[in-house]
């Protein structure tokens, strides 16, 4: 998931299909100040090739990230030397430091494991926050609106090179599993690529449960960028 390879197709495919991180990004930082005024401090968690950070960036004095597969770090390590980007999972790392803010975008926390899991990454997450803090979720899809059998399929054309991307999503427990076939072509041939993600289903209510838990109540907030909402929690004293 995430390796060599799939690394580099992937911000060329987010691209063709219109993924705005500089939009996002703004809108992000507008929900942190709203309830933070004075947040200084970001880090964005499972945070791939950088996308929201090089934005993110340009809103707080300190953005960081946090990230587990070694090729997308790499790429985000290029993409935005002098930025401090931390190796780790994000179900268990200690930074040794608190931020005002934390995000975790692009439904990334589908990857956890089980309700458990989901419990404990909110729990590290939290621990990682100042009191006050806000953290942002982007949810994996709702088991009520996952379409079984689901295809996506996007072509990528840039210079000589030639993407297609075609993916596949079937429901197994409580789960989704997405299997995602490349074709990457350029004057040199062409080579297939299979790369397979299984993602948590959570309900709404698993996911508040999650963040109250983790002592930071969160709301669910809809916007037409997000499809898949957002929930934003804000890390109170311990009662
Ligand atoms: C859909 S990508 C999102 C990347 C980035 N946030 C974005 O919006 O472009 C999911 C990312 O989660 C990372 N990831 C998956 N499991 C992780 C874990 N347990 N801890 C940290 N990162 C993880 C993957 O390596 C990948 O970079």
């Amino acid at each position: 998931m995430y390796e060599a390879g799939f690394a580099e197709i992937y911000d060329e495919v987010h691209r063709h299909r219109g993924k705005d991180y500089a939009a996002e990004a703004a809108y992000l930082a507008q929900l942190v100040r709203a309830r933070h005024p004075s947040a200084d401090s970001v880090l964005d968690v499972a945070s791939g090739t950088g996308g929201h950070l090089r934005h993110l960036r340009e809103r707080f004095t300190t953005a960081e990230g946090l990230e587990m597969s070694p090729e997308m770090l790499a790429i985000a390590r290029e993409r935005l030397p002098g930025l401090r980007l931390h190796q780790g999972d994000m179900r268990a790392f200690r930074l040794g430091r608190r931020y005002d803010a934390i995000t975790l975008m692009f439904s990334s926390i589908g990857y956890v494991l089980d309700q458990a899991d989901l419990e404990r990454t909110l729990r590290c997450l939290a621990e990682h926050l100042h009191l006050g803090g806000v953290l942002i979720i982007e949810p994996w899809v709702f088991p009520d609106t996952f379409l079984p059998g689901y295809v996506a399929a996007d072509l990528v054309r840039h210079d000589d090179r030639s993407i297609a991307r075609i993916s596949h999503s079937v429901r197994d427990g409580d789960a989704v599993v997405m299997t995602v076939h490349y074709l990457d072509a350029d004057s040199g041939g062409v080579k297939h690529l299979t790369d397979v993600h299984r993602l948590a289903l959570f309900t709404r209510e698993q996911y508040e449960d999650a963040f109250a838990k983790a002592g930071c109540p969160a709301e669910f907030v809809t916007s037409a960028q997000f499809s898949r909402g957002l929930f934003v929690g804000v890390r109170t004293p311990p009662a």
